[in-house]
């Protein structure tokens, strides 16, 4: 599980937000687009100040709920739209210059909660694992996608190295009956060769699902491009991710966008003059033990940024080569 998050249902903790805050100076006023509104953690600290705006999105319609409270207290200045972080460039941001972005990756604690979702392997709900605005579920995916495309998912977006066995057992089994939850984490038991301690046998199996049912690598790749052609010139494009391959994701993106080699090789070579972006800093930002301690969930976070320094240039090809691989492995999809 990943998630910004909580230790009870009371409290609400946003992951690095002290750091955040640090980094975007909302003091200072601006536009700023909180891509994963969630219960509006950020949202809410960055409206405290007064000269700022704020536009959110969320593609979980159940989150609307936590609007209310700010679309009242903030006319004119708090904006929310049920959308997926992809379709950023579809949004009216009324020409508005964009001071900053910022994404707090995956799932919020309450979706995992929420037993009807069927993101939990000690769950007795459905396989289901969308998060809002989704066309398939993940009962479709395990019962229907054949086994080569189930490995190539399992072993992409969760590294499980038994996919082949668990795969293979699959198969066997969805000819007796459809796989549901409780079926699923029973036939990773008895597949996987040894049994972890440290983590549950499903934490692969299910993470990649989870990737796979909501494409959040092609979210990821599509709202990254979307973003630095938003964003205004020194404004700053700042992720918080959860698992290893999200962070790969944004460190080669940020690296492709940063570093002085030309920007497309469908350009003339422009001998890295127009770089887009620029880090500030080469490694990620990680919680404080303090915060670990109020917010287990937290330990896994990664906070990167970059900071827009020219405008974007023709840049999406090189990008999506980079990452076809990936979104390959997502548009098996198209076969359910
Ligand atoms: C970790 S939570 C964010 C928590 C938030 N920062 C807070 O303080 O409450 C992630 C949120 O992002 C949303 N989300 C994930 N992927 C999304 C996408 N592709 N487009 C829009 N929202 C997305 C989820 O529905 C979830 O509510």
């Amino acid at each position: 599980m990943n998630a910004t998050i909580i230790s009870n249902d009371e409290k609400h903790y946003p992951v690095l937000l002290d750091e955040i805050l640090s980094i975007i100076s909302p003091q200072n006023g601006g536009t700023f687009i909180d891509c994963t509104f969630g219960q509006g953690g950020y949202s809410k600290a960055i409206l405290n100040y007064p000269k700022t705006k704020v536009y959110a999105l969320d593609r979980d319609n159940n989150t609307k709920k936590y609007t209310n409270d700010l679309l009242e207290k903030n006319k004119d200045r708090f904006f929310f739209y049920n959308s997926k972080f992809s379709d950023l460039d579809k949004i009216n941001f009324n020409k508005e210059k964009i001071k900053t972005i910022i994404f707090d990756l995956g799932f919020s604690y309450n979706q995992v909660k929420d037993l009807k979702r069927g993101l939990s392997f000690f769950s007795d709900g459905p396989l289901d694992m969308r998060m809002g605005l989704n066309t398939f579920s993940a009962l479709e995916v395990v019962n229907n996608l054949d086994q080569k495309d189930l490995v190539s998912i399992f072993k992409t977006f969760g590294e499980e190295r038994d996919s082949k066995r668990i795969v293979k057992n699959i198969i066997i089994e969805r000819k007796k009956e459809i796989i549901d939850t409780k079926k699923l984490v029973k036939i990773i038991n008895f597949s996987k060769k040894k049994n972890n301690k440290k983590t549950h046998n499903s934490t692969k199996v299910f993470q990649a699902l989870r990737i796979f049912v909501n494409k959040e690598i092609s979210e990821l790749i599509k709202a990254l491009i979307n973003s630095v052609k938003i964003l205004e010139k020194n404004g700053i494009l700042i992720l918080v991710s959860f698992h290893s391959l999200e962070d790969k994701i944004i460190k080669t993106f940020f690296k492709l966008l940063s570093e002085n080699k030309k920007i497309s090789r469908y350009m003339p070579d422009n001998k890295g003059k127009t770089n887009i972006l620029k880090l500030e800093k080469k490694k990620p930002i990680l919680p404080s033990t303090k915060e670990i301690k109020i917010n287990n969930p937290s330990r896994s976070a990664k906070l990167r940024y970059a900071i827009k320094i020219n405008e974007a240039i023709d840049f999406e090809k090189e990008v999506y080569e980079k990452f076809n691989h990936l979104i390959n492995i997502e548009n098996l999809s198209d076969k359910l």
